[in-house]
């Protein structure tokens, strides 16, 4: 089996580098209406991988079939970074958790445990003993499983020290290689979290052996902050998501912790293994299939990361990079953004530009974005890589297309009385034709939808955000839109693109009606992470000690 480096080499005060464990598909899923379908999960699993990760943290398998069986297909198919899986500490958590990851050539299982005595008395009415028994007991029995097993005592920085430091005794006696120490409610600042690390590397005993994990949520707007404290306290592995997603305000940003590593190695004496070029397209996929986008002004992968706009920057930036840029925009990924494509190219091309950007398309959806390809390339004289992107997460659909647009038609203008008339197809091959009328095209079109795909849908709904969003500059771009409709306790996002805003925003709106429609009645209970332990999984109900 092969392994990561020994803790207690990477656990070094200084140097080396730290390990890049991303919880994307795991903690960035818990974001509010962020849920992804087992196909998105593998596609954003392989670009971590491609992007140099160095653990994927690929589920909670125990959470719902589709969890498990997103985790085993990670498990199986992505090839270089460790799949890890959550756990509670309790027998049919961790058990689920290894089936899953056990096909990886490097599985790790994640076992939590709260710690806290606002999370013992008041959520899981657990003693601080029996939470270290079943702490111990549930190491060991992943220990029993597989080399690498990671513990979190949950809500860490609100624990009482000695009690934490003893839990954490427990677990490394128990065989954990990795102790990560969850901020898990944003709480902490960088000078008391990178004190605390400090204080676990000095007394906890056995903590020289293992790996220290830094983990921080950003309620407080400092999650990235108190990781790189935790890591200048001698934390040896970050976890941390893409764009920074997460429950409530997110966790820590991926690419700002890497970009600091990197910008900042004068600070912090420690790098990572990331492909930086990597970084942009990264965000700009999770961003295209969680539908969270990223904020303009955000560091690192944000549209105005690298734009200038006052006169003054603007000549510094002209005369020498540096004088307004402490990042090179290529060092991200961007500005490679080739404009090789015409409407002269051939499949061929479109093929192999498609490739080199990471897509392996099947000869179906390669005819499909080749087909929009050419429709675009006579519309806009260049193709940049950003415009086949928004081809391809178009026209190659992840969610089961019950309902399909064949076709719109808008009438709008002023003084007129905005109307829609909506062709649909469905699976059967069915035809279904209505037309509506609304406040603008677009509600016109959402009304005339809604008439048809109602009655399919297993919960009333409604749209609860709407955006439209240029892929490149110029008045000939394609318009992508983005919606998020929320039906029951869940919210389904939706995305398309293309030059025609009005279709991209009947397309969107469709993509997510169909999600909704393949989720069914589940979209009626509680959030799988909140479930209690009797209501999740397909297994028998085990009693948490
Ligand atoms: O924030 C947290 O405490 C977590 C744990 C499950 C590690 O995400
Ligand atoms: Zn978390």
């Amino acid at each position: 089996m092969d392994h990561l480096p020994q803790a207690a080499e990477a656990s070094a005060a200084s140097g080396g580098s730290v390990r890049i464990f991303d919880t994307t598909l795991r903690d960035g899923e818990q974001s509010p209406g962020a849920t992804l379908n087992a196909d998105e999960k593998l596609e954003i699993a392989r670009q971590l991988a491609r992007l140099g990760v160095d653990i994927i943290e690929a589920g909670f398998p125990v959470a719902s079939p589709d969890d498990f069986a997103a985790v085993r297909r990670i498990a199986e198919q992505v090839e270089g970074p460790v799949i890890c899986g959550l756990a509670r500490a309790v027998e049919v958590d961790v058990d689920r958790a290894w089936e899953a990851v056990r096909p990886s050539a490097r599985p790790r299982i994640h076992v939590f445990m709260s710690t806290s005595d606002i999370h013992l008395q008041h959520q899981f009415r657990k003693s601080r003993q029996q939470a270290l028994e079943a702490t111990r007991a549930m190491v060991a029995r992943a220990r029993g499983y597989a080399d690498d097993v990671e513990f979190s005592p949950m809500d860490a920085t609100r624990t009482a020290h000695d009690y934490l430091f003893a839990v954490l005794e427990a677990a490394v006696e128990a065989g954990a290689t990795t102790l990560n120490i969850p901020d898990t409610v944003g709480v902490a600042t960088p000078d008391d979290y990178g004190a605390l690390i400090a204080a676990i590397r000095a007394s906890v005993r056995g903590a020289e052996k293992t790996v220290i994990s830094v983990h921080c949520h950003d309620d407080l707007g400092m999650a990235v902050a108190n990781s790189l404290a935790g890591i200048a306290g001698g934390a040896r592995q970050v976890e941390c998501t893409v764009n920074g997603i997460g429950e409530r305000a997110g966790n820590a940003a991926l690419e700002e912790i890497v970009m600091a590593l990197r910008t900042r190695a004068d600070v912090y004496g420690v790098g990572t293994r990331i492909d930086t070029t990597e970084l942009h397209r990264t965000s700009r996929l999770v961003s295209a299939r969680t539908g969270i986008l990223v904020q303009p002004n955000k560091a690192v992968v944000g549209s105005n990361a690298f734009a200038h706009e006052s006169g003054i920057h603007q000549d510094g930036v002209l005369k020498e990079r540096s004088t307004y840029e402490i990042m090179d925009a290529r060092e991200v990924g961007l500005g490679q953004n080739r404009l090789v494509l015409g409407k002269h190219s051939g499949r061929h091309a479109i093929k192999a530009r498609l490739q080199s950007l990471g897509y392996a398309l099947t000869p179906e959806d390669l005819g499909r974005v080749f087909l929009r390809f050419k429709e675009l390339a006579d519309k806009k004289k260049e193709v940049s890589d950003l415009d086949l992107e928004a081809l391809v997460a178009d026209e190659v659909r992840t969610a089961v297309e019950t309902f399909r647009l064949d076709g719109l038609q808008v009438t709008c203008g002023d003084p007129s009385i905005p109307t829609a008339a909506v062709r649909l197809l469905d699976g059967a091959g069915n035809l279904h034709v209505a037309a509506a009328t609304g406040t603008g095209p677009v509600d016109a079109a959402y009304r005339a939808i809604d008439s048809i795909v109602g009655p399919s849908l297993p919960a009333p709904h409604r749209l609860a955000e709407y955006a439209v969003q240029a892929v490149t500059a110029g008045i000939d771009a394609i318009g992508e839109v983005h919606v998020r409709v929320a039906a029951g306790t869940r919210i389904f996002i939706g995305r398309a693109g293309t030059t025609d805003i009005v279709v991209a925003s009947a397309r969107a709106y469709l993509d997510a009606l169909n999600r909704l429609i393949a989720a069914g009645p589940s979209v009626l209970q509680p959030p799988a992470f909140s479930r209690p332990l009797s209501a999740v999984g397909d297994q028998v109900v085990v009693a948490e000690s």
